[in-house]
């Protein structure tokens, strides 16, 4: 599986242009563009797209000049014709990187495809798992005492594909589905700028298994 293609030094670093794919507040995507600019990530966002109009993190990014497009998810027929208008979206921007912050939507195969291999997702659970819906009530039904959250390329298995990087955070007894998903979530702000960051810069590698390498060493796991 191809990712991209690691540089020799920053300055000749090529800019890697990053679209996001949002539908709700978008606390990730701040995360992402706040730390791509802190940290001057040989990157920029060329594309925030929303699958709702009304998704908070759309107004935020507008307010920061970056290019936005709002897709109304009601307003197609079918996941085809919808997956099809974001990937002319995407297209249109040119990334060498999709990724999904909180996008609410299953992808069709055919979109999954369209991007492998530099297409992440961020799930809110340590895949393999509780992947889909209501991960963090599946988490506490299930009475485990560690969570946390998941950065994987996207391939056509829901909330599967190769692992970039976890980050752990505890469980307490008497936590509710909000204190453990607002637990996890700051952890996913820590987790998914760095993780994106190394796939900016080209320092993983994926091997025929699956299975990513952070290429200098740096431990895959947060433990926050
Ligand atoms: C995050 O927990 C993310 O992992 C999940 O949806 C949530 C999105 O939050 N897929 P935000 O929109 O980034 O604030």
């Amino acid at each position: 599986m191809s990712v991209p293609v690691p540089s020799s030094s920053p300055s000749s670093a090529p800019r890697r242009r990053i679209a996001v794919l949002i539908s709700g507040r978008g606390s990730n995507l701040m995360a992402i563009a706040e730390a791509c600019a802190r940290e001057a990530w040989p990157a920029e966002i060329v594309a925030v797209i929303a699958s709702r109009p009304d998704a908070g993190g759309l107004a935020w990014a507008a307010a920061r000049g970056l290019p936005t497009v709002a897709l109304d998810h009601r307003q197609y027929p079918d996941r085809a014709s919808f997956d099809a208008a974001l990937a002319a979206a995407v297209d249109a921007a040119r990334p060498d990187l999709v990724v999904l912050a909180g996008f609410m939507r299953i992808l069709t195969e055919a979109f999954v495809q369209r991007y492998e291999g530099r297409l992440v997702n961020i799930h809110p659970s340590l895949l393999p798992a509780f992947p889909g819906l209501r991960t963090h009530r599946q988490a506490l039904d299930a009475g485990v005492k560690l969570a946390g959250a998941t950065v994987h390329l996207v391939t056509a298995r829901l909330d599967h594909g190769p692992i970039v990087a976890q980050a752990v955070v505890p469980v307490h007894a008497g936590d509710d589905e909000a204190a453990l998903a607002a637990r996890v979530l700051e952890a996913e702000h820590r987790l998914y700028p760095m993780a994106l960051r190394w796939l900016v810069e080209g320092r993983v590698s994926v091997d025929a298994q699956g299975c990513v390498t952070q290429l200098d060493g740096q431990a895959q796991l947060l433990i926050t």
